[in-house]
């Protein structure tokens, strides 16, 4: 029986609750930033028989989680927070000794916690180093996680994969490349790493609701001819690019040669009942085992029914293989489909 500490999107943990709840019913959860953080408990399960359950099958909306070794009181006074985080780094000497170690530290709004992330950590790092650590911000082989509430300071040291998420409390960061067309392309490189689907492995996409170009110009980066389908104009900074082809009319009205693509992108933002129907009629475009991406828009009341809804009608004509709701989503989630073979 272990605890959690559960993060989702700002808003969206009722939901991350709630699924979790459906999947293992009884489940201790309580809310710690609300809408945000939330504490769960594994129950009878194992701590690590419930992470291998949310890996294989990862719930749409909790973006991360870290497992509680160690909880203790927490206060402003500097020097007792930092002593009780190099205590907790004390008792897991034997793993940290000659290993890379990334420090998290995350709090809540109403939480005394002194330090800030940047702090909690130097506050952290020499300890680890008198250890035999090595401090890293990236690619660790354990994460130490820290998380304060109004009462307490949850700690926690695990392998960064059963995270879900490497980055802390799972907001992936991407660095603002130079002349970044929209933020709109984060939400595709998040797709990439998320669903492991390596873009640069495809050939032709289709792009649906492209502009101003963020998502095409990711795909043009990567070596992958495009067709980009928008009525509205793209960014002059995708002018003349080699591979693009823009046709500037509507989605519904496009008539496109069966199987002339290996990878269909939608980020219309639009009713996604209606989206769905303009991916059905286009479908017939993507070769068997190309790959669809597309954002569904949350704008109803229910978003777990309107996506079981969605993942329904989607799954008549294409295999429905993930849906996330990423970091650089809003009220949207993100489906990767395939065409059947
Ligand atoms: C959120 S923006 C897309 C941003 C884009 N992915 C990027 O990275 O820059 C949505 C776009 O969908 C387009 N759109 C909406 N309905 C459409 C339709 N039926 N056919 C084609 N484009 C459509 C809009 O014109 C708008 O440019």
């Amino acid at each position: 029986m272990t605890d959690f500490i559960a993060t989702s999107n700002p808003g969206f943990a009722p939901y991350a609750m709630e699924e979790l709840r459906r999947r293992f019913p009884g489940m201790k959860l309580s809310g710690l930033a609300p809408g945000e953080t939330f504490k769960l408990n594994s129950g009878a399960l194992s701590g690590r028989e419930l992470i291998k359950l949310l890996r294989q099958d990862e719930p749409i909306f909790l973006r991360h989680l870290f497992p509680v070794d160690n909880e203790v009181q927490v206060s402003g006074d500097a020097d007792a927070v930092a002593a009780s985080m190099v205590r907790f780094a004390d008792a897991c000497a034997d793993r940290l000794r000659g290993a890379s170690v990334a420090v998290q530290v995350r709090k809540s709004q109403d939480s005394p916690f002194p330090f800030s992330s940047a702090e909690g950590r130097d506050a952290l790092a020499p300890a680890l180093r008198e250890l035999g650590a090595e401090v890293t911000a990236r690619d660790a082989r354990w994460i130490l996680s820290v998380y304060a509430t109004r009462s307490s300071l949850y700690l926690g040291l695990s392998d960064p994969a059963d995270n879900l998420s490497d980055w802390p409390g799972g907001a992936v960061r991407f660095r603002r490349e130079e002349g970044l067309i929209s933020r709109a392309a984060f939400k595709l490189l998040e797709a990439e790493r998320t669903f492991g689907l390596p873009l640069d492995r495809f050939r032709r996409a289709l792009d649906l609701g492209a502009a101003p170009g963020g998502w095409t110009s990711v795909l043009l980066d990567r070596g992958v001819q495009v067709t980009a389908v928008d009525p509205a104009e793209l960014s002059p900074a995708l002018e003349g690019r080699p591979g693009l082809r823009h046709l500037r009319m509507n989605a519904a009205e496009l008539d496109l040669k069966p199987d002339s693509f290996d990878l269909l992108v939608c980020d219309m933002s639009w009713d996604p009942r209606h989206t769905c129907g303009i991916v059905e009629e286009l479908a017939p475009a993507l070769a068997p085992g190309g790959s669809a991406i597309v954002t569904l828009k949350l704008m109803y009341r229910k978003p777990l029914q309107t996506i079981a809804d969605l993942t329904a009608e989607y799954g008549r004509f294409l295999e429905v293989r993930r849906v996330k709701q990423l970091f650089h989503n809003r009220e949207e989630v993100t489906i990767w489909a395939t065409r059947y073979r």
